[in-house]
Formats: C-alpha cells, structure tokens, sequence
C-alpha cells in the first residue's frame, strides 16, 4: 500500500515573544498560514524497518532527518513491528522559516497513522509532534492556527485566507536557535501578557482586508542583525507598497499583494534572491471548525 501526501509550507503572519522560558525556549504567541508550496511525500508500507530516500542529497536520509525521526518515534510507541519507504521530494527552501522540516514531519505522522492504520485522534498525534519540534503540531491541521506555549499549543482558526503571497527566498538560510539567540534581553524578557490578538483575529473573518494590520515578527531585529541586508529588502518592499514580513526566524520574506500600483516585485530583488509565487491553502479537512480539545489555554 502507499500513499502520496503534500507537505505544505507555513507563514507565520504574526509572532510576540511573551518571555523566556526556564527550558530555554521562549513563550509565543503566533498566528501560522499554509500555503500550497509543498513538498511531495511518497509512502510505501514494508513489513520492517524505516528508510527514507531524498530528491536533495544536501539533506540528511537518517536521523538527523525529520520526516525519518517521525516515523522511527511513532514506530517505538507501537507493540507490533511496522515499517514504511518514505520518498521525499523537497520542494519548499530550508532555514528560510517555512517549516518545510516540521511539515515533512507532520505529514509523516498523518500518513502513518492511515498506512498502520492506527486510528489515532489528532490530539494524539499532536503530543508525539510536540516532541519533534515546536511547530509539528500546527501542520496536522494546517490551514490559520493560533500557536501558544513554544508553538506547539495550536488552535485552528475558522477562517479562510485566500489570496497571493509573494516568498522571496534569499540566497543564505538562517538557522532558528542562532536567531533566538540574537535576540536582544528586552525582547527576550518580554512583557509575559498576552496581547489583544484574538480580537485582532476576529477582524479577519472577512478575509484578507485586514491582513497587512496584523504583520508583526519579534524575531526580525534579531534575523535583521544577523543579516543586516534582510532588513533593507523589507524596506525597499514596504516603500513600494508591498506589505513585507520575516516569516518566522527567516531567512525568507514573504509580501502580499500591493496595495498600489507598483514594479513587479522581482525588479526590487537583489541578485541571486529567488521569488516563489504561492497562495494561502487550507487545512487539509477544508476550513475548519475550532477544535478545543488540542488547546490548553
Ligand atoms: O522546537 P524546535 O526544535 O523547532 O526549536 C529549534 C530552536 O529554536 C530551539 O532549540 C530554540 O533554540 C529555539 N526556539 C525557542 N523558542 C521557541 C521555539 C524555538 O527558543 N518557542
């Protein structure tokens, strides 16, 4: 038996630091967005045994691979012994912030949970996720979710974005724990309280009108010290009347549509900095109804 799945990248359109955590993490708040950019996942059901086979030889086929480290923890909770070929075609950028990584992960656990056909409810799934990465959980939903704790206290959202977004993909990564670590003690300390988000979100339910409002990333002074010309980008991409955020911990920017007449958005980019048209896509059950039992607060 196999099965072929989409693995969709996230925005994060929205993301507060609300304070250091004794763990080392931080405290967010975060509103997350798919997009139809996806990587593609083949899976085959075997007897015994996990192997993953990858379209990108810079990516790692064994444990240092998320989508492999899905199935191998997913495997060890089981009595019996199962097995899966996993084929990864990676088709959305890494260290850009787009949670290709976490994706792939999630998309594996969804898919296992059919092909060993666990009958597992989401929740449960979700808790294993947590252990993968902060942003695991979101992608078994997918679709806009608020995301709470490290990230991984998600809460799908009953609103359906539509629309364009632009990802400009510059030609270096960022990695997540260097740009955590670049931020600055104020920000790290946060001011512990969460903000007026959800009355912010309830503005959204006619769609995309008020998007651009919300774009806020605390983690952009951070990404933009680390990476100095990210920050002029943005600018030049605000000037020209592109709505512009880091999405996550970068490196990638991601514009909506412009809300003037404007250049084309690939005139404003630098050499050697790639532009991937993409649009909002919903959870994969279509838009959604909230579901409380997978938050916590
Ligand atoms: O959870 P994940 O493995 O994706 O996190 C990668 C790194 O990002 C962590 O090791 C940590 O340095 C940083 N991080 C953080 N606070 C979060 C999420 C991630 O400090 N809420």
């Amino acid at each position: 038996m196999q099965l072929v799945l989409q693995a969709p990248a996230k925005v994060n359109l929205y993301l507060r630091i609300l304070g250091k955590r004794a763990d080392g993490y931080h405290q967010l708040e975060t509103l997350l967005q798919t997009v139809e950019l996806a990587d593609q996942l083949v899976l085959t059901r075997r007897p015994a045994g996990i192997s993953l086979q990858c379209d990108d030889p810079r990516l790692g086929t064994g444990a240092d691979n998320l989508a492999y480290r899905a199935a191998a923890l997913l495997a060890r909770q089981l009595p019996g012994a199962v097995g899966v070929h996993i084929q990864l075609k990676k088709r959305v950028p890494w260290q850009a912030g787009l949670g290709g990584g976490s994706s792939d992960a999630g998309a594996v656990l969804l898919g296992l949970n059919r092909l060993w056909q666990l009958h597992w409810p989401l929740e449960r799934l979700a808790q294993l996720a947590a252990q993968l990465g902060s942003d695991v959980p979101f992608f078994l939903w997918g679709g806009l979710a608020l995301a709470t704790g490290r990230g991984e206290v998600v809460r799908p959202l009953p609103v359906r974005l539509s629309g364009s977004v632009f990802l400009v993909i510059p030609p270096f990564g960022l990695s997540t724990p260097a740009v955590y670590q670049a931020l600055a003690p104020s920000t790290s300390a946060g001011t512990g309280l969460p903000s007026s988000l959800d009355s912010r979100v309830a503005a959204l339910s006619d769609g995309t009108s008020n998007l651009a409002a919300l774009l806020q990333n605390d983690l952009e002074p951070a990404a933009f010290a680390l990476r100095p010309e990210l920050q002029q980008l943005k600018h030049s991409l605000l000037a020209h009347g592109y709505p512009a955020l880091l999405s996550g911990s970068g490196s990638c920017l991601f514009a909506l549509p412009a809300t003037r007449p404007t250049p084309p958005l690939t005139d404003l980019l630098p050499a050697g900095y790639r532009l991937i048209v993409t649009r909002f896509s919903p959870g994969s059950g279509g838009p959604r109804q909230e579901r409380p039992g997978c938050a916590t607060n």
